[in-house]
This record gives structure tokens, sequence and C-alpha cells, in this order.
């Protein structure tokens, strides 16, 4: 493990596809393991935040404070299960107050590099957009996991973020690479969720990661309790595969 922290993003402007939720749960299987993990949230909805029982509307020093004003981010930052950088309300003005800054897309990657050496791997949950802040986020980061609803639908998107990734490497961060696409959401019970995903291993190949996360309520129950799934659940299938997923991405980094 080098010692500087691995930045892993993860994107999908659609909305409702798990992006938090995988966030949140990769990250406690990650420090399960013994790594030092923080995550930031960079969503002004701030259900990351929330998730860990952090009320965002009380929060002193948010990610707004960091990208605007340049706030170190230890100021944000919070210990619960993980270390979590905190969002704001305020966050949904960071993109009009940083429009006329220069060096407005390397705002996170600069507050990225007062901590880099206190964490092994730093998660960034991103709004469901591919505006400011998540450009933000995939300029910061060395690593994009994308995790896609099992969806015929969805899958489309796919097509719009690897767009924006390429012009993230052409101007802003030559090196960021996909790591892996995630389906979740799944329902086996479903044909059509077993055929999204041979289509998105037809267009996709192993980018797509052999964890599948499948559908279950303890994932809506568990942000209620301000926990993770797996302290919510420690021994359901929820939180194991969660656990296998950090297995194959921390298999991954190995390579
Ligand atoms: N595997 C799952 N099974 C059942 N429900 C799930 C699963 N994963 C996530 N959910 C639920 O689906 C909803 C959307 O999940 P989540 O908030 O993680 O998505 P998101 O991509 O971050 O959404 P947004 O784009 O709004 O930020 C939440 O209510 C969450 O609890
Ligand atoms: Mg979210």
């Amino acid at each position: 493990m080098s010692s500087t922290a691995k930045v892993i993003a993860f994107a999908n402007q659609k909305g409702g596809v798990a992006k938090t939720t995988t966030t949140l749960n990769l990250a406690v299987a990650f420090a399960e393991e013994g790594h030092r993990v923080l995550c930031c949230d960079m969503d002004p909805q701030g259900n990351l935040t929330m998730s860990q029982g952090i009320d965002p509307d009380t929060v002193e020093t948010s990610m707004y404070d960091v990208l605007v004003h340049h706030t170190s981010i230890r100021e944000a930052i919070r210990k619960r299960e993980i270390d979590v950088a905190c969002s704001s309300i305020d966050l949904a003005g960071a993109e009009i107050a940083m429009s006329a800054q220069i060096g407005r897309e390397r705002s996170l990657q600069k507050a990225f590099r007062a901590i880099e050496e206190d964490y092994d791997f730093i998660f960034i949950d991103t709004p469901p957009s591919l505006g400011l802040l998540t450009i933000n986020a995939l300029t910061a980061a060395h690593k994009v996991i994308v995790p896609v609803q099992c969806e015929y639908l969805s899958m489309r998107g796919l097509i719009q973020l690897q767009n924006t990734l390429s012009m993230i490497r052409e101007n802003l961060n030559p090196n960021v690479e996909i790591e892996g696409i995630l389906p979740t959401l799944f329902d086996t019970r479903t044909l059509h969720a077993k055929e999204a995903i041979e289509i998105l291993e037809e267009n996709f190949g192993d980018r797509v990661f052999a964890s599948r996360i499948k559908k279950t309520v303890r994932f809506a129950e568990a942000p209620v309790k301000g926990m993770s799934v797996l302290k919510y659940d420690p021994d359901g299938i929820a939180a194991h595969s969660y656990r296998q997923l950090a297995k194959e991405v921390l298999g991954n980094g190995k390579r």
C-alpha cells in the first residue's frame, strides 16, 4: 500500500442507482479489512452524511466551505463508522459560487492534498448529474466505480458518462479509469434483470464486477438508523454482498 490515499469516485448521472449506498457500505467493508477510509459527500442532497446519522442542516463546516472558501477539509470531517467529509444543503450553490474561480475543476483535488497521507482510501459520493461537483470528483479520482441498476434503460446513460470521462482525461486527469461497473438493485426473480446484466457484459466485458448487489429492504432500513448495512445487519446477505465487492476491488488493486 502506498502512503497516499487511493481516490475512488462513485458516479452515474442517473438518480437512485445506489451510488450513496455503495459508497458507504463499500467504505465500511474496507474499514473492516483494516483500511483507513474517508467518505467525501459531494451531493447537496447529503444522503451519505445523513446515512451516518449526521444532520446536514446542522453541519457547521461542510464541503461547500472547502470548495468555495478553501477551508481545510479537516474541518468538514466527522468520525463515525468511517470518517465523513460532510455535505450540507448550501453545497447546491457551490457550482455557481465556483463558476468564476480559476482552477474550479481542481478544488477538490487540491483539498485532498492536506489529508492524502491520513487515509488509505478516499471514496467520493457524487450527485446525479455531470455538473461541476461531479467534474471535481472525477478530476480528483484515480478510479471510478459506476453503480448501474439492472434495467435496460439505465444502461444507456453509461455512454454519456463515458463521454464525460473522455473529456476529463483529455483536459484534466489523464489517468482516471473505470475500476468497474457494479450491477445493483438486482432482482433475481425477473428475467429482465438477468437480460440486463447480459447486455451489460456484452458491452463492457470484464469491466463488469463479478459481484452483484441484490434488492433487499435492508438497504432502505439501515440509513434510518444512521448505520451502514454492515453494522445494521452484519450477517445478512446485503452486508455479505458488499464484503464480497470489497474483496474484488482490493484484489484488482494487487494485479
Ligand atoms: N440493493 C438494494 N436493494 C434495495 N434497495 C436499495 C438497494 N440499494 C439501494 N437501495 C435503496 O434505493 C434508494 C436509492 O439508493 P441510493 O440513495 O444509494 O442511490 P443514489 O444513486 O445515491 O441516488 P441519488 O442519485 O439520488 O444520489 C435508497 O432508498 C436506497 O436505500
Ligand atoms: Mg446518492
